[in-house]
């Protein structure tokens, strides 16, 4: 039985920056940003969003009625959660409107858990066939300003429906897993910026992706002539072109293009949001069915990546309409409203964040579909918008 991504959309917040204009207030060459690190713009959160109106918002544009009675299990994956023991994902079946009969729970491991929910999922179908999983990757990457990781931040969310005969891609058998406990990023229970070893953590993640390759090509035996395309966890869009540079080294066969080509089309997202955490990997593959070379039947590799560490490549084939069920990026990102540096700054301050208060915010600026509205008695409100 074929098991794997049935549907994918994607939500980010309806502010973003440009990061010339961050480089220039920063004073750093603007070049170190979009082309030492490869980023253009990044999304920018007002405190009205967050993990759950993010997930929400992608996750509404793939469910039809008929889906949502299919679905069994709620799958949150985020590594900046709201909650240290309430699920995110309660939040979002009760926006949703889903049944109260469904399985709902959030998973965390650094940028990585989003790819142990599709394991999951995958699980829960092989035992039952006649259930669909939904995944949804949301988080917020948040490392403070004026910190070298600052330029790296974003924000949005990739909801997948994963279910038998999927109609974006069929997830092969093979697949492997690497842990190692390492400090390269990590996030203590009170702050709610993360600690990073930026540079520890790149080489960490290309050490990962080599060994995890190898091995994957020892027990399969498959050439990189056999993959239509490498996905990566995107941090940063450098990140990719770093580690696939890792093993293709100066080949200039076709192989050797076709992926470089594939790497470009993947990261034309990440470019414009920045990282999404546990759905950067998902929107790399998003961003690359819609503007790559992508051909049905083709093989893609992807690799999946979360500091402290974890890393996992796995492959899927994909299936015939994989353009149909890929709901459009464009929409979400042009009708983006650009904000200033110094509004940044005060939107980033303005995040509920640790704050034991009541707050109530203001909503009528936020054009997103589901909307954070305060908190009262230590519990955060929510509204459709
Ligand atoms: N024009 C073009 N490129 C320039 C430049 C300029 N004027 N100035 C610098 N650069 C290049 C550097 O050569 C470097 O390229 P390289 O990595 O290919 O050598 C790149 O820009 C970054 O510059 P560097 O000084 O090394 O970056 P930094 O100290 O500001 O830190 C990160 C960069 C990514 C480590 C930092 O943003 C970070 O910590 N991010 C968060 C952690 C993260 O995302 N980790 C990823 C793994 S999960």
């Amino acid at each position: 039985m074929k098991i794997g991504i049935d549907k994918m959309a994607f939500a980010t917040t309806d502010k973003y920056l440009d990061l010339r204009e961050l480089a220039r207030a920063r004073n750093v060459d603007p070049d170190k940003y979009t082309i030492g690190i490869g980023q253009d713009q990044q999304a920018v959160v007002p405190p009205t969003q967050d993990i759950v109106t993010l997930a929400a918002a992608a996750a509404q544009k793939l469910l039809t009625p008929a889906a949502a009675r299919r679905i069994s299990t709620v799958i949150v994956a985020t590594e900046s959660g709201i909650d240290n023991s309430k699920a995110a994902a309660i939040y979002v079946k009760r926006l949703l409107g889903l049944s109260d009969f469904v399985r709902t729970v959030e998973l965390k491991e650094a940028c990585y858990s989003a790819t142990a929910g599709l394991q999951f999922a995958r699980g829960i179908v092989a035992l039952n066939p006649q259930e669909e999983v939904l995944v949804i990757a949301t988080d917020i990457a948040r490392y403070g300003l004026n910190t070298p990781g600052e330029v790296t931040q974003g924000a949005g969310a990739v909801a997948m429906l994963v279910s038998r005969d999927p109609r974006v891609l069929a997830i092969e058998e093979t697949s492997v897993s690497l842990t190692k406990d390492i400090m390269d990023f990590w996030r203590p229970l009170y702050a709610t910026e993360a600690l990073v070893d930026g540079k520890y953590s790149t080489s960490v993640y290309i050490d990962c992706f080599k060994e995890v390759l190898t091995r994957y090509q020892q027990l399969t035996g498959r050439p990189l002539a056999d993959f239509g395309a490498l996905l990566f966890h995107l941090p940063f869009t450098k990140m990719g072109k770093k580690a696939l540079a890792a093993v293709l080294g100066d080949r200039t066969d076709g192989t050797a293009e076709r992926l470089r080509q594939a790497l470009t089309a993947s990261q034309w997202a990440c470019r414009q949001v920045g990282n999404l955490y546990t759905g950067s990997l998902y929107l790399a593959l998003m961003s690359y069915l819609q503007n790559g070379d992508a051909h049905r039947g083709s093989r893609l590799g992807l690799f999946s990546y979360g500091s402290g560490a974890e890393g996992e490549f796995f492959t899927g084939i994909l299936q015939p309409q994989f353009a149909e069920n890929i709901l459009p990026l464009t929409p979400a990102l042009r009708q983006r409203q650009r904000v200033s540096v110094t509004e940044y700054e005060r939107l980033f301050d303005e995040q509920l964040g640790m704050n034991p208060a009541d707050v109530a915010f203001t909503t009528e600026n936020d054009a997103c579909p589901f909307v954070l509205t305060g908190q009262q008695d230590h519990q955060r409100q929510y509204r459709a918008n």
